[in-house]
């Protein structure tokens, strides 16, 4: 049996989930999304995600779709209905559907999609032995902080990263690591955390922020700031985030063993810290 999607007010057979030929996010990317975790049937970081949302609506010039309220019942009747455990809800707005023309059409109402995907989240053997990244050109555009649904940068990014045998692709300008495809890029040297800072260039990750926050509460040191390749091939941890993998371990960066090639004792306790605070 398959899920039961939400097609604009709907809940539906995923299978009976269309939308037009004519939608904007079809036609030009001309949407945003969001994902967000569940655990125990619970949202992670789900006031987060919401602000997130509203400033990527600001910035492409859309209105909200529906209520504040109405967008939360539907995320939670989603995991009621899919009986979501662990997994995440992926939500996308697009400005609706018209015949093609770059700009604004006129009367025109919004596409609201949403679905969910099961993924053991908190067992994730790939938290035990750490994963492999690879680093690419980031051929992005220059507004990554909107959490738009133009994704080929990361389609073809997470493609080659797959087939070099890695988990993740870090997208690279200037020498110096923006983010991976689908996650916010970290380093530890001597006990200190860095990331890179907060501006067009990467999206503000959900995780990245309560990360933050924990660490700061836990007196462990953050420094936010650009890193380069060679520093991170010299670091003594590596470490992505995001919704979908929560605080992942990097033991290889092209091919580069790092930290001895075992995940490392910060990795682990940021993982540990969020996962406790996802779980309860
Ligand atoms: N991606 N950077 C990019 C480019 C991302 O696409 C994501 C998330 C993140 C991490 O953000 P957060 O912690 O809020 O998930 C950083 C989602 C998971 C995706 O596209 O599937």
């Amino acid at each position: 049996m398959g899920r039961t999607v939400y097609v604009n007010g709907s809940y539906v057979p995923e299978k009976q989930g269309q939308i037009s030929i004519f939608d904007r996010g079809f036609l030009f990317a001309d949407g945003i999304y969001e994902v967000t975790a569940v655990v125990n049937g619970r949202l992670v970081d789900y006031p987060s995600h919401m602000e997130r949302l509203e400033r990527s609506l600001q910035e492409i010039k859309m209105e909200w779709p529906c209520s504040k309220e109405e967008l939360r019942a539907m995320h939670q009747e989603l995991i009621k209905l899919n009986k979501v455990d662990q997994g995440w809800i992926y939500m996308q707005i697009t400005r609706g559907a018209a015949d093609r023309d770059f700009k604004f059409p006129k009367d025109i109402r919004p596409t609201l999609v949403a679905f969910t995907q099961i993924k053991n989240l908190v067992d994730n053997p790939d938290a035990v032995r750490g994963v492999k990244v690879i680093t690419v050109p980031d051929i992005r555009w220059a507004r990554r902080d909107i959490k738009s649904v133009m994704l080929l940068a990361p389609v073809l990014g997470k493609q080659a990263a797959h087939e070099a045998g890695a988990f993740e692709a870090w997208m690279v300008e200037d020498g110096m690591v923006t983010e991976g495809t689908s996650s916010n890029a970290y380093i530890v040297k001597d006990g200190k955390v860095i990331t890179r800072g907060l501006s067009n260039s990467i999206l503000a990750g959900c995780t990245r922020r309560a990360l933050l926050r924990l660490a700061n509460e836990k007196g462990i040191a953050i420094e936010e700031r650009m890193f380069s390749v060679e520093e991170a091939c010299e670091a003594d941890e590596a470490i992505l985030t995001s919704a979908s993998n929560f605080v992942l371990p990097i033991v290889e960066i092209d091919g580069k063993r790092i930290g001895g090639g075992q995940p490392g004792p910060v990795a682990r306790r940021l993982r540990e810290l969020y996962l406790e605070e996802a779980m309860n």
